[in-house]
C-alpha cells in the first residue's frame, strides 16, 4: 500500500515543519492541533515560512499556493481518519502519546501506519497503546524540520519489515535522506549529540573555556555551523534535560547525566532562545551576548 495522504498531530516547532515539508513534497496533508488559536500559530509560521522561500525565488507564487492547497489545519482527530500514515509531534510526555494513539487506533482503519518523531521515548513503549504495534515507526525529524536534510526511521522488534520499508521510501519522497535506526534511547542523533553537548557544558563549568571560545572552537575547529552552547539555546535547554534524563535512566551512564549548571539553568528557567535567555541573552534576537555567570 503506497502512502498518499499524510496526517500530522501537532503543529508546533517540529508538527508544522513536518507539515509544510509533507505538503511541499505533494502530499496532500492534514495537521491538527488542540485548539483554534494553538493551530492558527503554526499555520501562520509555515505561511512565513512559505513567502520568505517564495521571496527569494526558491519556489514560486503558483507553488507556493499549491502547497498551501495541498494543506489543511483541523482540530478534529477525526479528520485524520483516512490519512495513511499520522506523525505525531505532540508534547514529549509518555502519557499524552499513549492517549494520542490509543484514540487514534480506535479511529483509523487497520491499515494506517502510526509514528511519533519522539527524540528520546521508546517507541516500543508508545506502540505498545495499540493494537497495531507491527504498524508503528519512529520518524524522527531534526529542527529546523523544512532545512535539515536528515530523518532517522527507526523500527522496533515488533515493526512488520514491509511496512519499515514503506515509511523508508516515504521519508525519501519528504526529500530527506533516510537513516535506519533502532528502537535504542536517543536513537543514532542523540545517542552522539546529547553527550556532546553535556560535555560542552561541563566545560563551561571547570572553566575550560568561555561560552563564545567554546562555541567558536567547535564551528572553526570542526565546521559546525552552530557551537554546541549556541544549539543548546536553538533545541532548548529543558528538552536537552528531559533527553538527557531519560538517556542516563536508560543506560546508567555519567555521559548522558545533566551537568549541575544545566540543571540550574532550567530551574531558573533559562530556557535558551524561546525563554529569551540560556548561555546567551537573546533580548536582541540578531545579536545574542554570552551569559556573564
Ligand atoms: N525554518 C525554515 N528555514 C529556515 C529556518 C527555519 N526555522 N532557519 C533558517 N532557515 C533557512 C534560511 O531561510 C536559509 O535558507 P536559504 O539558504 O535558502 O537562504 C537557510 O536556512 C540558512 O539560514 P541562515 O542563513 O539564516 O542561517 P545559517 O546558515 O546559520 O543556518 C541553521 C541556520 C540551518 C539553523 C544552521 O545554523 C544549522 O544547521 N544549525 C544546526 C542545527 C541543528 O543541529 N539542528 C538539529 C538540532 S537537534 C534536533 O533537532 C533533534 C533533537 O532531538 C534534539
Amino acid at each position: 500500500m503506497a502512502i498518499r495522504k499524510v496526517g500530522v498531530v501537532g503543529c508546533g516547532l517540529m508538527g508544522s515543519g513536518i507539515a509544510q515539508v509533507a505538503a511541499a513534497s505533494g502530499f496532500p496533508t492534514v495537521v491538527r492541533e488542540v485548539n483554534a488559536e494553538l493551530l492558527d500559530k503554526g499555520l501562520k509560521s509555515i505561511d512565513k515560512n512559505l513567502n520568505r522561500l517564495a521571496e527569494k525565488g526558491t519556489i514560486t507564487e503558483a507553488a507556493k499556493d499549491e502547497i498551501r492547497g495541498r494543506l489543511k489545519g483541523t482540530t478534529k482527530v477525526e479528520d485524520l481518519q483516512d490519512c495513511d500514515v499520522i506523525i505525531e509531534a505532540i508534547i514529549e510526555q509518555l502519557p499524552a502519546k499513549r492517549e494520542l494513539f490509543g484514540a487514534l487506533d480506535a479511529l483509523c482503519p487497520p491499515s494506517t501506519i502510526f509514528a511519533s518523531n519522539t527524540s528520546s521515548l521508546t517507541i516500543t513503549e508508545i506502540a505498545s497503546a495499540t493494537k497495531r504495534p507491527h504498524r508503528f515507526v519512529g520518524l524522527h525529524f531534526f529542527n529546523p524540520v523544512p532545512v535539515m536534510k536528515l530523518v532517522e526511521v527507526v523500527r522496533t522488534i515488533a515493526t512488520e519489515p514491509a511496512v519499515y520499508e514503506e515509511v523508508v521510501a516515504f521519508g525519501t519522497k519528504l526529500g530527506k535522506t533516510a537513516v535506519r535506526a533502532q528502537d535504542s534511547t536517543g536513537f543514532i542523533v542523540n545517542r552522539l549529540l546529547v553527550p556532546y553537548l553535556l560535555d560542552a557544558i561541563r566545560a563551561l563549568e571547570e572553566g575550560v573555556g568561555s561560552i563564545e571560545d567554546i562555541d567558536k572552537s567547535m564551528m572553526l575547529g570542526c565546521g559546525h555551523p552552530m557551537g554546541p552552547l549556541t544549539l543548546l539555546d536553538f533545541v532548548g535547554l529543558d528538552t536537552t534535560y528531559y533527553i538527557s534524563q531519560i538517556m542516563f535512566d536508560e543506560f546508567k551512564e555519567r555521559r548522558f547525566a545533566a551537568p549541575p549548571l544545566l540543571k540550574r539553568m532550567v530551574l531558573a528557567g533559562w530556557n535558551g532562545r524561546k525563554s529569551g535567555r540560556g548561555f546567551y541573552d537573546h533580548s536582541d534576537p540578531g545579536n545574542p551576548k554570552a551569559i556573564k555567570f
